[in-house]
């Protein structure tokens, strides 16, 4: 029996494919990935994009919140992911500070992401506010993915990671900024933990792919943290998340058999000597 996923057409996913799925209603699937080890399985297995995010803040470097990534960082995550990938669009996330109210530093943050990692796009997040960086970047030929709803960037900004844009004046406000998006030239835009019934809305509303996360079934497709969906980080379990494996125990178990097989003295064996 084959998988979809085995069937899977191999050439590069392209932005323009992205508009090309959503036009025919082929749902979008996208996981973050931050090494080179993760990021071939994960494109191996078939994902469509794969997003180097600034929860890299979170999963890999154990921070509460993705605001002290840096640039560097960020590059470096990018790159690792680049080695490995063939097949998937990537994705890389501008780190907080980058592209927030200076346009000229935004693209020079930017171009540095594109030329240093050679991912195909960036991600950034905010409407109205950041309009002007995303203009200027989209003048360098640099693809844009916007990024509303829960932006966690400005977590400090909201004081929790509740659902947004369940009052009216927030829900109108994230409509606007998804059309200005669209209409300044993004070519995709995550909307993050908000109302489904309001994510169906943009999505309907947009020719631009919505890809969502805790943003219900209407989206165009979705996307999770890889650490998340494969049980690594257990800490963290919102009504949004499907875990798809229990890695953490998987580990954890392996880990504890391979100390106490040294302990014991049990490894290695005469096999496995020279
Ligand atoms: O950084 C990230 O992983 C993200 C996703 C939550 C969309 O931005």
């Amino acid at each position: 029996m084959s998988t979809y996923t085995e069937d899977k057409d191999k050439r590069k996913v392209t932005t323009r494919r992205l508009i090309e799925m959503k036009q025919r209603g082929e749902k979008i699937a996208m996981l973050t990935a931050y090494d080179y080890s993760m990021a071939k399985l994960i494109d191996g297995a078939g994902m469509d994009v794969i997003l180097v995010g600034d929860s890299a803040s979170n999963v890999m470097a154990g921070n509460i919140t993705t605001l002290p990534m840096t640039l560097d960082q960020m590059i470096y995550h990018g790159k690792s992911v680049m080695r490995a990938v063939t097949r998937a669009l990537v994705v890389v996330d501008m780190p907080f500070g980058t592209y927030q109210g200076n346009s000229k530093e935004a693209l020079s943050s930017a171009i540095r992401i594109m030329k240093e990692t050679h991912a195909d796009c960036i991600k950034l997040e905010g409407g109205a506010e950041v309009r002007e960086s995303i203009e200027r970047i989209l003048t360098a030929g640099i693809p844009v993915m916007g990024h509303l709803g829960l932006t966690p960037q400005s977590i400090n900004k909201f004081g929790s990671y509740t659902v947004r844009a369940r009052e009216e004046a927030e829900a109108n406000k994230l409509i606007e900024d998804a059309k200005l998006l669209q209409e300044i030239g993004c070519f995709a835009l995550v909307l993050e933990k908000i109302p489904a019934e309001l994510a169906a809305k943009v999505a309907k509303m947009l020719d631009i792919p919505v890809i969502g996360i805790g943003a219900g079934n209407g989206c165009d497709g979705q996307v999770l943290v890889m650490h998340d969906m494969l049980g690594i980080n257990k800490g963290f379990s919102p009504r949004f998340l499907r875990r798809y494996a229990d890695l953490g125990t998987i580990i954890n178990d392996a880990v504890a058999k391979y100390v106490d097989d040294v302990k014991t003295g049990d490894f290695p064996n005469e096999k496995e000597q020279y």
